[in-house]
């Protein structure tokens, strides 16, 4: 086994570097989250957003739903590596983060993201009565409701489609037993039923906070 690598900021802005470059729109994303603060980490890494990307071309995905959209930068990421009739449906309850990323598909001129701003369980009730199916779920929202969203997942994903999870290492405090707190068990708890749920094929990738890519069987 090759020695770990020990990814420092220095190693991560290398690998943005000598990665496809970033749009105007995005990097604008990017600086609006950091002038939030703290909220900045809510959204997901340059890193995921290029695997992410990857994982579409390759897959041929043309339906996503996206769970947990903040200002937009996984969303319009995501859809800017769909087909040109593909289409990305957005989930949040935050209006001011919803409006936010609007503006920011506006700016980028991308068509294909219909937003939907309510709480995704409801969101997720209705577009499951309408029957509408997905090829690619992205989960990235409020961690007591993971189980769930995964449970609606499977029934609106299509057979040989993605379940994408984000956060599934919790910084790394998944694998510290000494941690205990609520957050972290939450995790814990939602890997342990992805690993013994037999409807699935998954693997933990860890690329930015770890992403589980589910294939329906
Ligand atoms: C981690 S952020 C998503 C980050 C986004 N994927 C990105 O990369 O920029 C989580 C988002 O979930 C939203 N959210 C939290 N609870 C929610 C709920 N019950 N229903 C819908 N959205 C929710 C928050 O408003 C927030 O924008």
């Amino acid at each position: 086994m090759p020695k770990k690598l020990d990814l420092t900021d220095n190693l991560e802005q290398y690998i943005i570097n000598h990665s496809e470059n970033l749009s105007d729109v995005q990097n604008e994303i990017i600086q609006h989250n950091k002038s939030l603060g703290d909220q900045q980490r809510l959204q997901i890494s340059i890193s995921q957003a290029h695997f992410l990307q990857t994982l579409i071309k390759v897959s041929n995905v043309k339906k996503i739903l996206e769970i947990g959209s903040f200002t937009g930068f996984s969303a319009l990421s995501m859809a800017m590596a769909l087909p040109l009739d593909g289409i990305l449906i957005s989930l949040d309850k935050n209006y001011e983060f919803s409006s936010k990323a609007k503006s920011f598909y506006a700016k980028a001129n991308e068509k294909r993201i219909k937003q939907i701003i309510k709480p995704a369980v409801e969101s997720l009730k209705e577009l499951k009565d309408t029957k509408k199916s997905f090829d690619l779920i992205f989960i990235d929202a409020d961690k007591e409701n993971y189980l769930n969203y995964y449970e609606t997942s499977i029934d609106l994903i299509d057979k040989k489609g993605l379940i994408i999870i984000d956060n599934v290492l919790w910084h790394g405090e998944v694998a510290d037993n000494a941690n205990n707190d609520k957050f972290t068990n939450i995790i814990r708890d939602f890997n342990n039923h992805v690993k013994q749920d037999k409807r699935v094929t998954k693997n933990i990738i860890p690329v930015g906070d770890g992403l589980t890519i589910c294939i329906k069987n």
